[in-house]
């Protein structure tokens, strides 16, 4: 409701999610044109020694936005993690992967925690004495989650898990041709587009709403000054939306701004860590130079 009676409407990313949402962004996830998920994974199985070195072999590890996780399952066969915390907006996500994770890695001791990290969230305590320094935790935030929030927010987040962890591993995407970019986020498919629009199904299924899903388009653009893409849900005509019993009005060309994707250069990323009170230690990428896993140390 909020977001919806600002001068430029917007819904919060994370809402893309529910059941139908996280499925669409699998298949995203899959699509020739999207890069960012390949790239990210073909990096971890290139440096998987040095970054399990880094984070160092029996730390607990705690996995912000875990979802379907292919590369955590990378990383807890090469760290052995004394604990794996997976925290999630998901409940069902969360008992899923969390459900995989046990029969995969009977081993493992995995203690899933629900809950949004968009705003200051409390960890349980560290199982063993040994991990009770927050040097023994390793925040892991792969997929360039962190480019959902803007530059304020994501320094919000990282001095928050500066007080909960020693290491992180943070993995963003990097800046790169703008044709590359707009081809990611413009699939011939229009995976992205449905992805776009569920969140207006969405609403339709669990506030009441009426939109009409054809009289609203997808629209991505990266904005080249702000160094990211911009997702858009533009209005076709004129028209009239209720939602839980509120009218909202939208002019023929009106956009609801439903995601931004931050692309940052690697000097770019190191400052904004830098500012929150980590020091870029180590940077992995793969070997088109598409995205990078950056190891920092909390000063
Ligand atoms: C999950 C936030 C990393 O920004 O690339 C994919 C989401 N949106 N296609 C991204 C997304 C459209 C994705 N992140």
């Amino acid at each position: 409701m909020a977001g919806l009676s600002l001068p430029q409407k917007a819904i919060p990313p994370k809402y893309f999610y529910d059941a139908a949402g996280s499925r669409l962004f699998e298949r995203i996830c899959r699509l020739p044109e999207y890069y960012v998920t390949r790239a990210e994974l073909s990096l971890t199985r290139l440096h998987i020694a040095a970054i399990a070195r880094f984070a160092g072999r029996g730390c607990e590890l705690v996995e912000y936005g875990s979802g379907e996780s292919m590369k955590t399952r990378l990383l807890i066969r090469a760290l052995r993690p004394a604990a794996y915390l997976p925290v999630d907006i998901s409940a069902a996500a969360l008992q899923q992967a969390a459900k995989q994770l046990a029969q995969d890695f009977p081993w493992l001791k995995i203690v899933p925690v629900l809950g949004d990290f968009s705003r200051p969230i409390e960890l349980p305590a560290p199982r063993a004495a040994r991990h009770a320094s927050r040097a023994g935790r390793v925040v892991y935030f792969p997929g360039s989650t962190i480019g959902n929030l803007d530059p304020e927010e994501a320094h919000a987040f990282l001095a928050m898990t500066r007080d909960q962890a020693g290491r992180m591993l943070v993995g963003v995407d990097l800046k790169k041709d703008a044709n590359v970019l707009h081809a990611a986020y413009n699939d011939s498919r229009g995976v992205t587009a449905a992805f776009n629009l569920n969140i207006l199904a969405r609403i339709n299924r669990e506030l009441g709403g009426d939109f009409d899903l054809r009289r609203f388009a997808h629209y991505a653009f990266y904005n080249a000054p702000l160094g990211r893409i911009e997702m858009h849900l533009v209005s076709l005509a004129r028209q009239r939306v209720r939602v839980a019993g509120h009218r909202f009005g939208f002019e023929r060309g009106e956009s609801i701004h439903t995601e931004n994707s931050y692309k940052y250069s690697a000097e770019g990323f190191r400052a904004l860590a830098a500012a929150a009170g980590y020091t870029g230690k180590r940077l992995w990428t793969d070997r088109k130079g598409l995205f990078a896993l950056h190891g920092l140390t909390a000063v």
